[in-house]
C-alpha cells in the first residue's frame, strides 16, 4: 500500500445548479481519486489557461464530475504498480486527460497513469519543471513544428502572439535563445519592458494595429505561434511570408478562424496545429529532454511571476480570465524541489 495518509488536500470542481461547475478546496482519500498505477505526492503545479477555466467554471472541460482540477503536476513517487516507476522517484506528468478525463494534479497526492508519466529530466528540479509545465511543453512542440517545416533563424522575423501569457513568454525566451528576431503582439500595453526582458526585439500592440481587408497583406512573417486565434490569426495568415509557417496553439481571443485560402496556395504558408495533450509517449520524452538540454528556457525566473497556495487557486484562476495574469504561476503544494 503507498505511503500516503488517508485524507488530504485537493480542489475539485463538482456540478452545480444549472450546469454551472463550483470549486470546492476539500478532503479526499485515495479511493476517491480516478484509475492509474503510479500514485505521488505533489510537490508542485502551475496554473494553465485550461486550469483557469476549469476552477471558474467558465467552460466545462472536465468529462466527469467531481474531478481534482490542474492539467501539470510534479511529485515524488509514493507506490508503483509498474516496473519503470519506483518509490522516491522524481516524475512530471502534463496534459494527456489529467485535470480533464481523470483527476489532476491541484492536490498533495496524485494517481497517474505511467504511459504518460515522464521521470524528471536530469538538470531539472520538480519546481523548474512545473515553471516550464504545459505552457513551456507546448511551445517547445511548436518551434519544433515549424523548424521541421523548414525555418530557420535567417528566414525572417517571427511573430508571438498572447506574449504575456506563459506559452508565449516561453515562446520567446526559446525562440530568442535560438537566435530568431522576435515580435510580441499583444493586446495590453504596458508590458513592453517585460516583454523585451524576455528577448522581444519588438512590440505590436493590438489596439495600434491595422489588421487590414485584404486576403494578403504585406508579408511580414516567416513564422508564428498564435496563442489567441480569431482576427489576430486570421492576420497573421494574411501576413507570412512565402513558404512561412504559422503554429495554432490557442484560442485566448477567439476559436474562430476567418481567412481566404489564399496566404495557403499563393503563398505556399502551412498552418500547423499544435496539439500538446496527446502526443505520442516518445515524442513527450524527447520533447521534455529537449527542455532540460537544447530547448531550456532562460528566462523562467523572470517568467515565473509568483507561488500560490491551492486555497488561492479560485481567485488567481479568475485573474487568468480576466486577462490580468502575467508569465507563469506555479501552485506550491508539498514545496520539495
Ligand atoms: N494546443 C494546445 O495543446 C495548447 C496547450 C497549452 C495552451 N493552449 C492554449 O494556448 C493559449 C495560451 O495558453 P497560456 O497557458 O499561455 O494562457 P495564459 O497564460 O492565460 O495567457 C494567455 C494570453 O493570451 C492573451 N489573452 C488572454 N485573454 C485574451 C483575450 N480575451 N483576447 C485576446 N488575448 C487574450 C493574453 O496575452 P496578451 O495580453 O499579451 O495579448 C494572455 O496573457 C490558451 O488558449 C490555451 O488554452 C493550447
Amino acid at each position: 500500500m503507498s505511503d500516503c495518509p488517508e485524507r488530504f488536500s485537493a480542489l475539485r470542481i463538482h456540478a452545480g445548479e444549472n450546469k454551472q461547475t463550483l470549486a470546492k478546496l476539500e478532503e479526499i482519500g485515495l479511493d476517491d481519486l480516478s484509475d492509474g498505477d503510479v500514485v505521488i505526492r505533489t510537490a508542485w503545479s502551475g496554473i494553465n489557461y485550461k486550469d483557469a477555466l476549469a476552477v471558474t467554471g467558465s467552460s466545462r472541460i472536465m468529462k466527469n464530475l467531481p474531478c481534482v482540477a490542474g492539467i501539470d503536476v510534479a511529485g515524488t513517487v509514493v507506490s508503483s504498480e509498474d516496473a519503470n516507476f519506483k518509490v522516491g522517484d522524481a516524475v512530471i506528468a502534463c496534459g494527456a486527460g489529467l485535470g480533464e478525463d481523470f483527476d489532476g494534479g491541484f492536490a498533495e497526492y496524485a494517481r497517474l497513469r505511467s504511459g504518460s508519466t515522464v521521470p524528471l529530466p536530469t538538470g531539472l528540479s520538480l519546481r523548474e519543471a512545473m515553471g516550464i509545465g504545459t505552457a513551456g511543453f507546448t511551445a517547445a512542440l511548436a518551434i519544433h513544428q515549424l523548424e521541421h517545416n523548414g525555418t530557420r533563424p535567417d528566414s525572417g522575423p517571427i511573430a508571438v502572439t498572447g506574449p504575456t501569457g506563459g506559452v508565449g513568454g516561453i515562446a520567446i525566451d526559446l525562440l530568442k535563445q535560438r537566435g530568431y528576431q522576435v515580435t510580441a503582439v499583444t493586446h495590453r500595453s504596458g508590458q513592453e519592458d517585460y516583454l523585451r526582458s524576455l528577448g522581444a526585439d519588438e512590440i505590436l500592440i493590438t489596439s495600434d494595429m491595422e489588421f487590414g481587408p485584404r486576403p494578403l497583406e504585406q508579408a511580414l512573417w516567416a513564422g508564428a505561434i498564435d496563442n489567441v486565434g480569431g482576427d489576430v490569426l486570421s492576420w497573421l495568415c494574411r501576413t507570412t511570408q512565402q513558404w512561412g509557417n504559422v503554429a495554432s496553439i490557442g484560442l485566448a481571443a477567439s476559436h474562430k478562424l476567418s481567412c481566404s485560402v489564399m496566404p495557403f496556395i499563393l503563398r505556399g504558408v502551412n498552418l500547423l496545429g499544435i496539439n500538446s495533450v496527446y502526443p505520442p509517449q516518445e515524442k513527450r520524452l524527447a520533447t521534455w529532454a529537449r527542455l532540460a538540454s537544447d530547448l531550456r528556457p532562460s528566462q523562467l525566473a523572470n517568467i515565473v511571476q509568483r507561488e500560490v497556495e491551492l486555497k488561492q487557486l479560485p481567485e488567481v484562476c479568475t485573474e487568468y480570465m480576466e486577462n490580468r495574469n502575467q508569465g507563469r504561476t506555479l501552485v506550491n503544494i508539498s514545496g520539495d524541489e
